[in-house]
């Protein structure tokens, strides 16, 4: 998308933002390219907004879907800081990264002396997160049992810190994320159907950056604010560009991020993967296909990345078995050992 087409994309924004204002459904945060800290202006992007928007006011249970590295927590925080909670805590869980015997400890806390180990009070995540919004990430990994117990402490009957005999009444509005199909894990008994229908009240699906290419060029723009505010990168040339608008973002957003991160701490764009990824090394490119000659890269980065990715391409070839590597291509191993510290190649 040409500049000039940004800036026009970006105006119509503003306005709708101003109209959101007059109708006083203005974001606490502005932002001149979508809603908040959410960067997009695509179609799809509208249409969340609009019910991002429409669903903060009310203190209904929000249920956030979508791959990996779309947005997730930003949607899920936006809803927070355009509901009237905002002034009160927005408390992330990763339901995915407590083991299953700290559950209960985790959300409903303890008093000193609860257990061997339990030195001081603690307070649990439904006390932290009183009279704000619990954020229940991958909340497909949540056990049954805990399952039933939060539903009652969300539902009414309260719950009780392990060790005290005072029961309490969190006030807490909920909103969860996965990238799981839920109505498949309650159909396979891994989810209660009461504790499904009591966390997706009002579902959002956050789509893959594959599906709204046009709002890649100005997410590229956005992240280069971000992490070079002085505009000391060079320019993206054409068909660098063109490129990342064709990629299809298995990673979404944080995969974009992640590349603009790397371009400005690195000083070069590590797009040489995406220009191959179809074609394969030394696979034949039709003319109008951009090739590494259109990186903008000097000769000795362009031999790197050309060194870095057959390297690479062999050792997982070989199972990463080095000895057999440095023989194929010819070098001794302590050569192919240091290239591998040289370029931080690691097995995934
Ligand atoms: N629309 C967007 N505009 C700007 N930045 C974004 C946008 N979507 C995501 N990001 C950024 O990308 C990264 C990943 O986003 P986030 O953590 O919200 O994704 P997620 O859907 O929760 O991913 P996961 O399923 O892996 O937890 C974050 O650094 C976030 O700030
Ligand atoms: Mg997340």
């Amino acid at each position: 998308m040409a500049d000039a087409d940004q800036c026009k994309g970006s105006m119509k924004i503003q306005t709708e933002d101003r109209d959101r204002q007059s109708a006083g459904l203005a974001s606490p945060l502005p932002s001149r390219y979508g809603l908040g800290e959410i960067v997009g202006q695509s179609h799809k992007m509208r249409e969340l907004y609009d019910l991002i928007l429409e669903v903060a006011p009310s203190e209904a249970g929000v249920l956030i879907t979508g791959e990996s590295g779309t947005g997730k927590e930003l949607a899920a925080r936006a809803v927070h800081r355009l509901g009237p909670r905002k002034s009160n805590p927005f408390l992330p869980v990763n339901c995915g990264g407590i083991p299953g015997n700290l559950v209960e400890s985790e959300f409903f806390g303890y008093k000193k002396g609860a257990f061997s180990g339990a030195h001081i009070d603690k307070s649990g995540f439904l006390e932290i997160a009183d009279k704000g919004t619990l954020f229940l990430d991958e909340i497909g990994e949540i056990n049954v049992s805990m399952q039933v117990k939060l539903l009652r402490a969300l539902d009414g009957d309260g719950y009780t810190p392990l060790g005290s005999n005072l029961v309490l009444k969190p006030e807490i509005r909920i909103i969860s994320a996965t990238n799981r199909d839920l109505r498949d894990l309650v159909q396979k008994g891994g989810m209660r159907p009461d504790f499904f229908y009591r966390i997706n009240v009002v579902p959002l699906y956050l789509p893959p950056l594959r599906e709204r290419r046009e709002d890649i060029p100005l997410l590229i723009r956005h992240f280069l604010e971000k992490f070079d505010p002085d505009q000391t990168l060079p320019r993206i040339p054409g068909p660098v560009m063109a490129r990342l608008e064709q990629h299809d973002w298995p990673g979404n957003i944080r995969e974009l991020q992640n590349i603009i991160h790397r371009y400005a701490a690195l000083k070069r764009l590590d797009v040489f993967d995406l220009f191959f990824e179809n074609r394969g090394v030394g696979k034949d490119s039709t003319p109008d296909e951009p090739g590494p000659e259109d990186l903008g890269l000097n000769l000795s980065q362009a031999m790197a990345q050309f060194e870095k990715r057959i390297l690479l391409h062999h050792l997982e070839k070989n199972r990463w078995n080095q000895t057999r590597v440095a023989s194929f291509l010819g070098i001794n191993r302590k050569t192919l050992h240091s290239k591998i510290k040289k370029y931080r190649l690691e097995k995934v």
